[in-house]
């Protein structure tokens, strides 16, 4: 366990944001975690954060940052075409990623190089694409804050959608905190191509492996996405909004050329990064806060920059988006 006081959230958010936490406690065990919940010697309100790869300080956090270091991995279940793995919250999501494809075990490849830790991915179902984390996760342990008592909740109960669950719901979040996650995959590599640009990079290698599907995730994030350590994000900042087909019917009728995803017969999914680069926003900036040149849902801490700067942009850009097609764009990243 390793408890630190006013220290420096530097270290702890891809943002780069300078505030400061009263204290920042990371635990390596279950038990560990019981004895820090039971003593009010920490200060309060507690935080439980991941890599912090989703999360935006806006001050000084006053009361108790978690962290997961748990890092086990137990065969739970197998037969002749699937296992299930129950995994430490505080194992790094890629680093995962690669011991399945070592292993053997099949269906997270397309998540590569998505940062965060086990815990959190099975609170935000992290997705792309084509794969969400949810396809494969068959139950998630949790410790309840108030009386340290173990949960656990299967798929069904977990209420996943899109970057959701019932973990961040206002009933639960905050309540739970998870401490594994039982992921089912498959023996057997099964490519998931559905995604344009991966069928076209996949279609070029003659018996695609999973190694080299991954190698492919990694290629097209890397020219597309920011690396955190070169420049500070929190990967996608809004989420992409799901219109009643009416709205988006008289948006396309104006913007023939736009993208989009249907979600149900009702409902369409469409492109945030798309429709802030129509408000001219891609590669701007407002003060030491700016928007990605390779990809407008992503926002950039240009070097400097506040936890305020980052949501005047922020703001700026929910405006001329509502203003121009009358939605409203909501942040995926957790201000804090
Ligand atoms: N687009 C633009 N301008 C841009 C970027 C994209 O017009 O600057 C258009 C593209 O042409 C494309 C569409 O928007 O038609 C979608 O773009 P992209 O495939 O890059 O994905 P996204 O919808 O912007 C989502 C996830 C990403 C994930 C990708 C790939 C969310 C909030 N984001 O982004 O997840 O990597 O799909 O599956 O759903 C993350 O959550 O941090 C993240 C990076």
């Amino acid at each position: 366990m390793n408890v630190l006081r006013n220290i420096s959230l530097l270290p702890y958010n891809t943002f780069g944001i300078d505030e400061e936490a009263e204290c920042l406690v990371e635990y390596d065990t279950i038990e560990e975690l019981g004895d820090i919940l039971g003593d009010t010697a920490y200060p309060r309100p507690l935080l439980h954060i991941g890599d912090g790869s989703n999360l935006l300080f806006l001050k000084k956090y006053e009361g108790t940052i978690l962290k997961s270091r748990i890092k086990t991995l137990e065969v739970v279940d197998q037969d002749e075409k699937h296992i299930t793995v129950r995994v430490g919250s505080g194992w790094d999501m890629d680093t995962f990623i690669q011991h399945c494809i070592r292993q053997g075990w099949y269906g997270l490849e397309n998540l590569s190089l998505i940062p965060g830790q086990v815990g959190a991915s099975a609170v935000q179902n992290i997705g792309a694409y084509g794969v969400e984390v949810c396809e494969h996760i068959s139950a998630v342990h949790c410790i309840a804050v108030e009386d340290r008592v173990g949960h656990t909740y299967d798929n069904a109960e977990c209420g996943y959608a899109y970057r959701h669950s019932i973990f961040k719901t206002p009933d639960m979040r905050g309540r739970m905190i998870v401490t594994h996650v039982d992921y089912r995959l498959s023996k057997t590599f099964e490519p998931r191509l559905s995604y344009g640009p991966l069928k076209s990079a996949a279609s070029q290698i003659p018996n695609l492996t999973a190694e080299a599907l991954r190698d492919i995730i990694v290629d097209i994030r890397t020219r597309k996405l920011p690396d955190p350590k070169v420049t500070g994000n929190a990967g996608s900042f809004f989420m992409n909004p799901i219109v009643p087909r009416e709205h988006f019917e008289h948006i396309l009728s104006a913007n023939p050329a736009m993208p989009y995803y249907e979600v149900d017969s009702d409902h369409i999914k469409i492109p945030a990064a798309w429709m802030i680069e129509q408000c001219g926003w891609k590669g701007r900036s407002l003060g030491p806060a700016g928007v990605h040149p390779h990809q407008a849902l992503v926002l950039v801490n240009n070097g400097g920059a506040k936890g305020h700067d980052i949501v005047n942009l922020c703001n700026s850009i929910i405006d001329d988006v509502q203003q121009r097609f009358g939605i409203t764009l909501h942040p995926e990243v957790n201000f804090i």
